[in-house]
């Protein structure tokens, strides 16, 4: 490998989904590991294997539905991990297993109630015993910003002696200044006497807005891969973004002289998609994804675009895809139009009674809606792939009646484990008296921490997309839901973060749980 290529190693399924309330089905994974792969990312985290059945399965169908990019589970230092990894990874063309344990004396003493030289030794053992099952292997020093540094050096020394090919440097808990990670990365591949039999990584948590920078100063000086996420999703405040990492390296060679070889047009249509499968909308100001990101309001920017373009623009637009929002179908599109223009959106079916569905969902659509663009057919297809779900709720019809002066009404039909029941309800608007009557049925208790409304593409006609997140003794989800109107959008996104609720609360996570 050249040493100016920069590996970039995707982590939304794995460190993403520990955005509170992201999780994703195993297809869904599998749509956004097949968009990753499309762009050419080298390295996919699909998931941490041990964490539960449904995420051993997710990992498993992405190794088995990837074949360009290599795929990876995450596994705490330890052989029931990685033994959960190298099975899951099994058929993969290509596969890594990334093992893991905190090397700061504050997680050492406090976490893991072990001593450096405990952890040492798991450290190396894990990495041996993960060699049986790939020769690509990587370690991570978790917190390695607040590491002491003689002691990250012998355990990188010895870990890469043990046989592994890539080193991470998390900063963790996003305590990192640029210049101090930077000097950091530096001195290490500097001072550890086999670095050379290493590509060192870096993974920088955005707690204090300094990911992406601190990603870029550790290129700087000599990191050649980097961890990252679509739309910067990740544990609290997120990971770098992918799109920021990538288009900075591209946009300024000259103060960073390496290369990526993603595939830039990807990703806008990529960040829609883990936009609407996760339910987590991207900001309108966020750079290269966000709405606002090439669109000039000011008269004397909208004057110097037109006249010479790098006046205010320092990347094109259609460099990162968003020329790329084409109509794709319509009413009078067939079924094998539909098929070809999903397989190329990396959906894939499990069986023809799905395919028939989001068929027959399709025709409804496009009655409603006349010009149907990929971003409405990524909603139709999260929309029905939730059913994956043991759905305890399901949404048989909605009534709603708002008239001016008022109260408005909400007349419901549920199939409550296959039974079908009935409620009504008012409230202070149309979506209210809905959620007001689902509760009625459900009485979940729960608590609404965010309701939001997005319009999938532009016009009146659009489907809006709902995301509801309920909040239970701490455990977060987000449902989400789409429909032509809003209020059916947004009851089908409630019933979705229940059902998800009843899913979803039975899996690890990685680093708070015990070895
Ligand atoms: O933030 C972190 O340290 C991680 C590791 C598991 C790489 O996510
Ligand atoms: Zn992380």
């Amino acid at each position: 490998m050249s040493k100016d290529k920069i590996v970039i190693f995707d982590t939304t399924l794995r460190d993403g989904e520990q955005s509170p309330g992201a999780s994703m089905t195993r297809d869904e994974k599998v749509r956004i590991a097949k968009a990753l792969e499309k762009m050419n990312v080298d390295v996919i985290e699909a998931g941490f294997a041990i964490a539960s059945p449904g995420d051993f399965a997710a990992v498993k169908a992405v190794a088995e539905a990837v074949k360009d990019s290599t795929v990876c589970s995450l596994a705490r230092a330890g052989i029931q991990d990685i033994e959960s990894a190298g099975e899951a990874l099994a058929k993969a063309n290509s596969s890594r297993i990334h093992t893991f344990i905190a090397t700061s004396p504050i997680h050492m003493k406090y976490k893991l109630q072990m001593t450096p030289e405990q952890v040492l030794d798991q450290a190396v053992r894990s990495v041996k015993h993960a060699r049986n099952y790939t020769d690509n292997v990587e370690f991570s020093c978790e917190d390695a910003s607040r590491s002491e540094f003689e002691y990250l050096c012998k355990i990188i020394e010895a870990t890469i002696s043990a046989g592994a090919t890539t080193i991470n440097l998390p900063d963790t808990v996003g305590y990192g200044i640029p210049d101090e990670y930077g000097a950091l990365v530096k001195s290490i591949i500097e001072n550890v006497p086999n670095s050379d039999k290493a590509i060192f990584s870096v993974h920088c948590h955005n707690d204090l807005g300094l990911a992406v920078a601190n990603s870029l100063a550790a290129v700087q000086n000599g990191a050649r891969q980097v961890e990252c996420t679509i739309n910067g999703l990740g544990e609290r405040a997120g990971n770098a973004s992918l799109e920021e990492i990538v288009m900075a390296i591209r946009t300024r060679h000259d103060q960073l002289p390496v290369a990526t070889t993603i595939d830039t047009q990807h990703i806008v249509p990529t960040s829609r998609l883990v936009a609407t499968i996760t339910g987590f909308p991207v900001q309108p100001n966020k750079a290269i994804v966000g709405a606002n990101a090439f669109a000039h309001e000011a008269g004397i920017h909208q004057d110097g675009v037109i006249k010479h373009r790098e006046t205010y623009e320092i990347m094109k637009a259609e460099d990162v895809g968003w020329s790329t929002n084409r109509l794709v179908l319509g009413k009078h599109s067939g079924r094998r139009a539909l098929y070809k223009r999903l397989e190329e959106l990396g959906v894939v079916f499990e069986s023809r009674e799905e395919s028939d569905q989001i068929f027959k969902k399709f025709k409804e659509l496009a009655d409603k809606k006349h010009e149907i663009y990929d971003e409405d057919l990524q909603a139709l297809v999260s929309d029905t792939q939730t059913i994956e779900l043991e759905e305890q709720y399901q949404l048989v019809s909605l009534e709603v009646c708002s008239k001016t002066g008022q109260t408005p009404q909400a007349k419901l039909q549920l199939l409550n484990n296959s039974k079908q029941v009935d409620a009504s309800a008012s409230g202070s608007g149309p979506v209210d008296a809905t959620f007001k009557a689902i509760e009625q049925i459900a009485k979940s208790g729960t608590n609404l921490q965010l309701y939001s409304v997005n319009a999938i593409t532009q016009g009146t006609d659009s489907q809006g997309e709902v995301t509801v997140r309920l909040e239970e003794n701490g455990h977060i989800v987000n449902g989400s839901g789409a429909d032509t109107d809003i209020v059916i959008a947004s009851a089908k996104a409630y019933i979705h973060a229940l059902n998800l609720l009843g899913s979803d609360r039975q899996r690890a996570h990685p680093q708070t749980e015990g070895i």
